[in-house]
């Protein structure tokens, strides 16, 4: 059963300590992450967990950090520099968390209000928040957790430039509205799911527990995400991983534009290659994963958790 206060982990555990592990270690590293992380056991607990969501909403507790006992020696195989310009990215991509939520209240209201306020929270009719939700509430625990890792590995605070969001773009059809957000949601899910990874597979001690909370939580919304969509749209895995891999590739796209501190670095290193491989590996790895979890998520048995599907009942609040 399902913990929140717990999530799927104890202990870290990628291994091995090894001071600099090659190409392959960091492989062995990142696939007993993955088996650790994303056990089948722990992804269908985080989805059977989203209909109690619903009834009584409840976030997962982090387990405590002891921040000071964060340090440079706990990176791994990697040089530093580029280690911290990827924490660095994370601190930007993370926020600004309201933005989002509100971006996915808007998409889901009109279908799914229970998800709705799972994501985005509850409203008052002018407008003004009445309840923060659960995802949300999560969510914006990443960017100042990963603020703190940076602080603590180099001695400064970061001043991190935040995200542009889009915002609802209403095309006059719900579902389908819903059906392209719900799989731009699980691109960034998977996204930060793989990377938080790769830097676990790339640190020891308090510096990797640290790294597995936020982790934790991207790993209980992507297997939510995915099965949720699966259930109200009738997807394939097949048509779920197209679908997210092209918001993905735009993802990718947008943060390359944005010349992001970690982009910068990652042009300029002859490590460049490895880390790329390393990083190809560990998404390829994820989505493996997903897709043999996926196989036991039969249309009835998510019938039988998440009920007969919603009646659309507006366009887009935007
Ligand atoms: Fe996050
Ligand atoms: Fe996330």
């Amino acid at each position: 059963m399902f913990d929140p206060s717990i999530g799927c982990d104890a202990v870290g555990f990628a291994g091995t300590v090894t001071h600099s592990p090659n190409y392959f270690q960091s492989r062995t590293r990142i696939n007993r992450l993955i088996d650790r992380y994303l056990s089948i056991d722990c992804l269908s607990d985080c989805l059977s967990d989203l209909p109690s969501q619903f009834i009584q909403p409840h976030q997962r507790h982090w387990n405590p950090i002891h921040w000071q006992a964060i340090d440079r020696n706990q990176i791994i195989g990697i040089d530093p520099e580029i280690f911290l310009s990827v924490v660095a990215s994370a601190v930007e991509i993370e926020a600004p968390i309201r933005a989002y939520a509100k971006e996915s209240w808007d998409y889901l209201q009109a279908v799914h209000p229970q998800m709705a306020s799972f994501m985005g929270g509850t409203f008052t009719e002018q407008g003004q928040t009445r309840t923060v939700g659960i995802w949300e509430k999560e969510e914006r625990q990443h960017a100042p957790a990963f603020g703190k890792i940076y602080q603590q590995l180099t001695g400064e605070k970061l001043q991190p430039k935040p995200n542009t969001v889009q915002g609802c773009q209403s095309m006059d059809d719900p579902w389908s509205d819903l059906n392209y957000h719900v799989l731009s949601r699980i691109a960034t899910e998977w996204s930060a799911t793989s990377v938080y990874l790769w830097l676990m597979a790339h640190s020891t001690g308090e510096l990797q527990q640290a790294i597995a909370q936020p982790l934790i939580d991207e790993v209980n919304h992507l297997a939510k995400f995915w099965g949720f969509s699966r259930w109200l749209f009738d997807t394939s895995y097949q048509q779920q991983l197209q679908g997210s891999a092209q918001h993905l590739v735009s993802l990718l796209q947008h943060h390359q534009d944005e010349r992001s501190h970690a982009n910068s670095l990652l042009r300029l290193n002859r490590d460049t290659l490895i880390y790329s491989l390393e990083l190809t590996f560990t998404f390829t790895r994820v989505m493996v994963r997903l897709h043999r979890w996926n196989q036991e998520l039969s249309y009835s048995y998510l019938r039988h958790l998440l009920g007969s599907e919603p009646v659309p009942v507006t366009q887009c609040v935007a």
